[in-house]
C-alpha cells in the first residue's frame, strides 16, 4: 500500500495530512503560529516558524499513523500565496515575509503601474498591480531596506520555501507563481519584458514547474529532522486556492468552488485565459497543465469570525472548553437565533483592506446602523453575513464576465459551518455542496504528489478517484427575498465612504 502526503502552509497553522492513494486521511496534525502586524495594514511571519510547524507536523502524522516513512510515494505542498520569501546565498531567511493581506505597498504598485503600462502589465501577467502581489514587495524592500536587499540571493513564496528546507532546491510552479505580477500568464513562463522593465534579475528567481511535476527530493538533512525517508519525491504542489481547486475536484470548465479560510475566495475553473480588464478579481494557472482559473479573493473571511471570536467572545470560548466543542459552533448557535438582517445591522468586512472586488488598500471594517438595541449576537450575525456579502459582491463580477457556475463546493474552516452555507446558498441562488473529505488543499497538494508519484495518470483522473460530494444545500426563496433587500443597502456602502477611508488612511501620517 503506497501513501500521500500533505502539507498545507496556512496562514493560522500549517495542516500535515497522510492520505491513502484513493485520499482517505490516515493521520492529521496541525501546528499554529502567529501573525505579525508591525504597523496597521502591514502582516508578517517568520519562515522559520512554518519551517519548525512543517517538521512538527510531518513527524506528528509519522508517529501516528504508524507507517513505514518508505511507504510514502510523494509529498506535495500547498499554501498561502502571494508572500515575500527572501534569502541571502547561502540559503538564511533575511526577514520577515511580507504576507498576502499586507496593504504597504500602494505607492509601489503605481510605479509598477506606471513603468510596464496598465494594459500591457494585464495582458501578460493576467492581473493589475495589486498590493497583496509580490513584485510590489520586492520594490518596496528595495526602496526601504537597501541594505537587505543586497544580500538577496533568491525569492521565494511561502510552501517554495518549505520545499526549499525538504529538498534543497529554488522551485516554484505556475499557479502560485501566477500571484507574482511577474508571470506570463498565458505562456506559464517568467515574463522577461516584465522583469527587464522592473530591473529585477532572473537569477533571483526560483525555476517554474507544473504543479504535478517531481521538483526535488527529500535530502538526509531534512529526513533526520522529520522522519521521512530521504529521496521521497516531491512535486510542485499548489497556492492554497489551486489546491483547494484539487481537493475538491474542481478542475473542469463549469466547476467551481467557494472557501471561507482567512481569506474568501470563488474559484472557477476554465480551459481558457479570461481577463477582467477592471482587474477586480484574479486570472491564474490551474494546477492542472492547460487549465486557467477566475478567482475573487477578500482579506477577512474566517479572519473577521475569528476577530470577532477574539475579542468578544471569550464567554464562547470558556464554554466550548466545558463541552469540548469548538467556540464557532457555539458562535453559530447564537447567530441562528438572530433574523435575517441581523436587525438591521450591516458589516463590511475590510479589516485589512480589501482586494475583490474593490481594489482598497485603505478601506477599514464598518459597522452600519449600530443602533442601541443591538446585542453582541446582532453583531455576530452581521458580520458573517457581511462576508457572505463580500462573496456576492465578488460573484456578482464573474457573472459579469459571463462566468456563471450552476452549483458550488464550499470549502475552508467557514465551509464547514451549515449556517454560512445557507446564508452562501440564499444569497448566490444556487445549491451549495461539500466535499465528503473535509481536506481541501492538503489533499490537492498530495493528489498532485501521487500524479508526480504515477499512481494517477492525471490531476483529473486523481479527483475521480479521491473526491465525493455531500447532497447539497438549496436556496430558500423567502430568506433570498430578504438578504437581496439589505445586499441592495451594503453594495452602496462602499461607494459613499471610499473618500472617507482615504482620508482615515491620511492621519497620523
Ligand atoms: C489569493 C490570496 C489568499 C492567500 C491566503 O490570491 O491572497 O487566498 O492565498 O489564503
Amino acid at each position: 500500500m503506497k501513501y500521500l502526503l500533505g502539507i498545507d502552509l496556512g496562514t493560522s497553522g500549517t495542516k500535515t495530512v497522510i492520505f491513502t492513494q484513493d485520499g482517505k486521511p490516515v493521520a492529521s496534525a496541525t501546528e499554529e503560529y502567529p501573525l505579525h502586524q508591525p504597523q496597521n495594514g502591514w502582516a508578517e511571519q517568520h519562515p522559520e516558524d512554518w519551517w519548525k510547524a512543517a517538521q512538527n507536523t510531518v513527524s506528528r502524522v509519522l508517529e501516528a499513523s504508524d507507517i513505514d516513512p518508505g511507504d510514502i510515494a510523494g509529498i506535495g505542498i500547498s499554501g498561502q500565496m502571494h508572500g515575500l520569501v527572501m534569502l541571502d546565498k547561502d540559503g538564511n531567511v533575511l526577514r520577515p515575509a511580507i504576507l498576502w493581506c499586507d496593504g504597504r505597498t500602494i505607492e509601489e504598485c503605481n510605479e509598477i503601474t506606471e513603468i510596464i503600462g496598465k494594459k500591457r502589465l494585464i495582458e501578460i501577467s493576467a492581473n493589475p498591480a495589486l498590493p497583496g502581489f509580490t513584485a510590489g514587495k520586492i520594490l518596496w524592500v528595495r526602496k526601504h531596506e537597501p541594505e537587505i536587499w543586497a544580500k538577496c540571493a533568491h525569492i521565494m513564496l511561502p510552501k517554495d520555501y518549505v520545499r526549499f528546507k525538504l529538498t534543497g532546491t529554488y522551485a516554484t510552479e505556475v499557479s502560485d507563481a501566477s500571484g507574482t505580477n511577474l508571470l506570463d500568464v498565458a505562456n506559464r513562463c517568467w515574463s522577461d519584458e516584465i522583469l527587464e522593465k522592473l530591473n529585477i534579475d532572473k537569477s533571483i528567481l526560483p525555476k517554474v514547474y507544473e504543479s504535478a511535476d517531481v521538483v526535488g527530493y527529500v535530502t538526509y538533512e531534512a529526513a533526520k529532522a522529520t522522519g521521512l525517508k530521504a529521496g521521497t519525491l516531491v512535486v510542485g504542489g499548489a497556492g492554497d486556492n489551486a489546491a483547494a481547486a484539487v481537493g475538491t475536484g474542481v478542475v473542469k470548465e463549469g466547476n467551481a468552488f467557494i472557501s471561507i479560510g482567512t481569506s474568501g475566495v470563488i474559484f472557477a475553473h476554465s480551459n481558457k485565459v479570461s481577463i477582467d480588464p477592471e482587474g477586480r478579481v484574479h486570472t491564474f494557472c490551474a494546477a492542472v497543465p492547460n487549465g486557467w482559473t477566475v478567482m475573487s479573493c477578500t482579506l477577512a473571511a474566517g479572519l473577521s469570525l475569528k476577530w470577532f471570536r477574539d475579542n468578544f467572545c471569550d464567554a464562547e470560548i470558556q464554554k466550548a472548553k466545558e463541552q469540548n466543542v469548538d467556540p464557532y459552533y457555539l458562535m453559530d448557535k447564537e447567530a441562528e437565533k438572530v433574523p435575517i438582517g441581523a436587525n438591521r445591522l450591516i458589516y463590511l468586512p475590510y479589516l485589512m483592506g480589501e482586494r475583490s472586488p474593490i481594489l482598497d488598500s485603505n478601506s477599514r471594517g464598518v459597522f452600519f446602523g449600530l443602533s442601541a438595541i443591538h446585542g453582541k449576537y446582532d453583531m455576530l450575525r452581521a458580520v458573517m453575513e457581511g462576508v457572505v456579502y463580500s462573496q456576492r459582491h465578488c460573484l456578482d463580477v464573474l457573472r459579469e464576465m459571463n462566468v456563471y457556475p450552476e452549483d458550488i463546493i464550499a470549502t475552508g474552516g467557514g465551509g464547514s459551518s451549515p449556517l454560512w452555507r445557507q446564508m452562501i446558498a440564499d444569497n448566490f441562488g444556487f445549491p451549495v455542496k461539500t466535499s465528503t473529505n473535509k481536506e481541501g488543499p492538503v489533499l490537492g497538494a498530495a493528489l498532485l504528489a501521487g500524479v508526480g508519484a504515477g499512481l494517477y495518470k492525471s490531476v483529473e483522473e486523481a479527483c475521480e478517484t479521491a473526491i465525493r460530494t455531500n447532497p447539497p444545500q438549496q436556496p430558500i426563496a423567502e430568506n433570498s427575498k430578504k438578504y437581496d433587500k439589505v445586499y441592495a443597502i451594503y453594495k452602496g456602502l462602499y461607494g459613499q465612504l471610499k473618500q472617507s477611508f482615504s482620508e482615515l488612511a491620511e492621519l497620523d501620517k
